[in-house]
């Protein structure tokens, strides 16, 4: 119910007294009183348009959901993007408004937000966005490295083949739920980590590059407990040019 539009008709017919030649007309003291009542319901009403303007949406795929078969299903695509992100979105929508976060980036929200619901629902965001958007189809994908990130992963691993075989091998060996990532420091240097849950290295301080999801949720479907064949496979669809402009240099 809209409480102060309610209130502010009552008034209007209650309050009310007779002038000198016996004709109702409002009492300037109410007549004060409603406008700021008016005032409260348009300032109630700018802060409904502000929540809905900074609701997060879901990121559309830049492919089909069958682009990234055989290695990702279009039935895992499905699920992944249109059930469990499309959930992390609805739930940050509503945990934000009214709160300190709202209208912050989602990469800001991600670096102040302490360990809870906000914190978990924007990290998982951010983690899909990074994670969907750096793939393409196995005919399109470019297949490795170039330029300066290709030179750094030589520099710090010898041959990208050692470079993938750390992060695969620090995927499988991921407890329970998360995320194995390739990062840059400031400096442009290169470090793998695992992160828990729904955290990203921006909380350390890294610019995140590329990504593995290790939630079950994320290959169950296709591979069931073969997580080592599911993240040996998604090689095939990484695209290089995406992890190489985001590195930057
Ligand atoms: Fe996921």
């Amino acid at each position: 119910m809209d409480f102060p539009l309610v209130l502010y008709s009552l008034i209007r017919i209650f309050a009310r007294k007779n002038d000198d030649t016996g004709r109702k007309m409002a009492d300037p003291r109410f007549t004060q009183f409603l406008e700021l009542l008016k005032l409260c319901n348009r300032y109630k009403r700018i802060n409904q348009w502000k929540s809905l303007y900074n609701m997060f949406t879901l990121v559309q795929l830049p492919y089909a959901m069958e682009a990234l078969e055989p290695v990702i299903s279009a039935q895992t695509l499905s699920f992944h993007h249109g059930k469990h992100l499309q959930a992390y979105v609805d739930n940050l929508n509503k945990l934000l408004p009214g709160s300190e976060y709202e209208g912050m980036a989602l990469e800001e929200i991600v670096r102040k937000a302490p360990a809870g619901p906000v914190f978990n629902n924007a990290g998982q965001i951010l983690n899909h966005e990074l994670y969907f958007t750096q793939f393409k189809p196995a005919g399109e994908a470019v297949q490795g490295p170039t330029g300066e990130l290709a030179a750094q992963i030589g520099k710090q691993w010898g041959s990208v083949e050692a470079f993938k075989a750390e992060f695969e091998a620090k995927g499988v060996g991921l407890f329970g739920s998360g995320w194995v990532w390739l990062s840059a420091d400031a400096d442009g240097s290169l470090v793998i980590t695992q992160e828990q849950g729904a955290s990203n290295p921006v909380v350390k301080g890294l610019k995140p590059l590329l990504t593995f999801d290790v939630w079950e949720h994320a290959y169950y479907l296709d591979y069931q407990n073969r997580r080592a064949a599911h993240l040996s496979a998604l090689w095939q669809i990484i695209d290089w040019n995406t992890i190489a402009a985001r590195y930057g240099r």
